[in-house]
């Protein structure tokens, strides 16, 4: 188990608290579109307060190559102040001299955010001396960015390794959730899987196949399992290279006794296009000049069956063409059903859970993750090297527990002195040999 905020004292430590607020901004005017990762870090930030750590926040925003205003913090911190009715401070810049002139004087309670840390190439890197100067500003370190805890850039990896460190509250919680999912799960365990790349979700699908009841596949990639099958898919997208992996999959899948179930009909267009009309097929039986946009009703159909009747549900990625009105509307009647399912829904971020949004009924889905990347790689079966570097609470309490042993054993052989002789004999016999092992491996060093 991670060590998490409550097992640290945090009182006038000044806490350098990475968060995910890369939140996504309005293509025309550079708002803020979407505040669900900032209202879901305000436990964590809340927690810091009220415990009157000096709470240092840094996450990235975007992808920017060096400084890039459109991709400043500050409308994010202008947001959070106004969210939490708190003054909150911001630093031009992120290890500079303003983030340092502001770390110093920051009081208990109070709260800084650094400007984006991808303004600097050496956050990606996990450059050394980046780390450096990034721990040099606090004294603990906290992670709560599960969505970046795939990354190991400095300020989600490297930096942890330099500082007391310990994971919040939304980080906690996310890994709970989903192992808690991947080791025992309400069964049938049902997953939805989408998106247009097959390759990217291959190893969710190795994952899962070891452990769901059923694997329900749509979007973009069920048309590489079709053509595996022998179907006829038209000009749908297809990865060539993954058909044999397909195959194999397929076969894996019925070794395991999981269910692969693929579409049955697909809405289907001759253009990429929003304009483009509509027309039903057989997901197998698609003419030459039309392409996959949407799953079909029959196949909703189908899908609501298995929804309905399971214990949990895992989804990620959308089932067709879902930045187009006209072929979203599979996508949109799946968010209905699983946020209105009885089972434990868990939505994997992303395009899923702007679905769910929209489908107004997120709030009956049990657990909308904020990451998309993270979630994914964390239901392959990969360890986040975010969560991997934070200290193990075991590990923390073990040089403890030593210490209690040996202080034990220290009384028990001083009493042993005038009551036992025998066993204190056997000790020093016991000391002798490992002194003669210890000179034996010096020899061998020196040969
Ligand atoms: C995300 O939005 O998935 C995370 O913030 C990680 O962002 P990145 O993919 O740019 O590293």
């Amino acid at each position: 188990m991670k060590k998490t905020i409550k097992d640290i004292d945090v009182k006038g430590k000044k806490v350098l608290l990475r968060l995910d607020l890369n939140v996504p901004l309005n293509k025309e005017t550079g708002e803020i579109s979407d505040d669900t990762r900032i209202m879901e870090s305000l436990t964590t930030i809340n927690y810091l307060c009220e415990s009157r750590a000096k709470v240092l926040i840094c996450s990235h925003l975007g992808r920017p190559e060096g400084i890039d205003k459109k991709y400043s913090l500050k409308p994010v911190a202008d947001r959070l102040e106004k969210i939490l009715k708190h003054k909150v401070f911001f630093a031009e810049d992120t290890i500079g001299k303003d983030a340092k002139a502001k770390a110093k004087v920051l009081n208990d309670g109070e709260i800084l955010v650094l400007e984006n840390l991808r303004f600097d190439k050496r956050e990606e890197e996990n450059d050394a001396t980046f780390c450096k100067e990034l721990a040099s500003l606090a004294n603990i370190y906290v992670n709560d960015a599960f969505g970046t805890a795939h990354r190991k850039h400095a300020s989600t990896y490297g930096v942890a390794k330099l500082l007391p460190n310990a994971v919040g509250f939304l980080m906690s919680k996310e890994i709970k959730v989903i192992n808690s999912i991947l080791d025992n799960p309400k069964r049938p365990f049902i997953a939805i899987l989408g998106g247009a790349k097959i390759k990217d979700k291959i190893p969710v699908i190795e994952n899962l196949i070891t452990k769901a009841d059923s694997i329900l596949i749509g979007g973009g990639m069920s048309y590489t399992f079709k053509k595996a099958l022998g179907g006829n898919v038209g000009k749908s997208l297809v990865d060539e290279e993954k058909i044999t992996l397909a195959k194999e999959l397929i076969e894996k899948a019925k070794a395991n006794n999981v269910e692969l179930v693929l579409p049955i009909d697909t809405v289907c267009a001759t253009e990429f296009s929003n304009d483009a009309k509509p027309k039903k097929f057989p997901s197998d039986q698609i003419p030459d000049e039309f392409m996959g946009m949407d799953i079909g009703k029959k196949t909703i159909k189908l899908f609501k069956r298995y929804i309905k009747n399971a214990g949990t549900v895992v989804w990620n990625g959308p089932l067709g063409v879902f930045e187009f009105n006209k072929f979203a509307k599979g996508t949109n009647k799946i968010a209905k059903f699983v946020s209105k399912s009885k089972a434990f829904s868990f939505i994997g971020g992303g395009d899923s859970a702007s679905a769910v949004i929209k489908s107004g009924y997120a709030k009956e889905v049990n657990h909308i993750s904020t990451g998309g990347g993270a979630s994914l790689n964390m239901l392959e079966g990969k360890i986040l090297p975010g969560v991997d570097v934070i200290t193990n609470l075991e590990d923390e309490n073990e040089p403890k527990k030593e210490e209690a042993k040996k202080k034990a054993g220290t009384k028990k052989t001083s009493s042993s002195k005038t009551t036992k002789k025998q066993p204190a004999k056997k000790a020093t016999t016991t000391k002798k040999t490992t002194a003669k092992t210890s000179s034996t491996k010096k020899t061998t060093a020196k040969k």
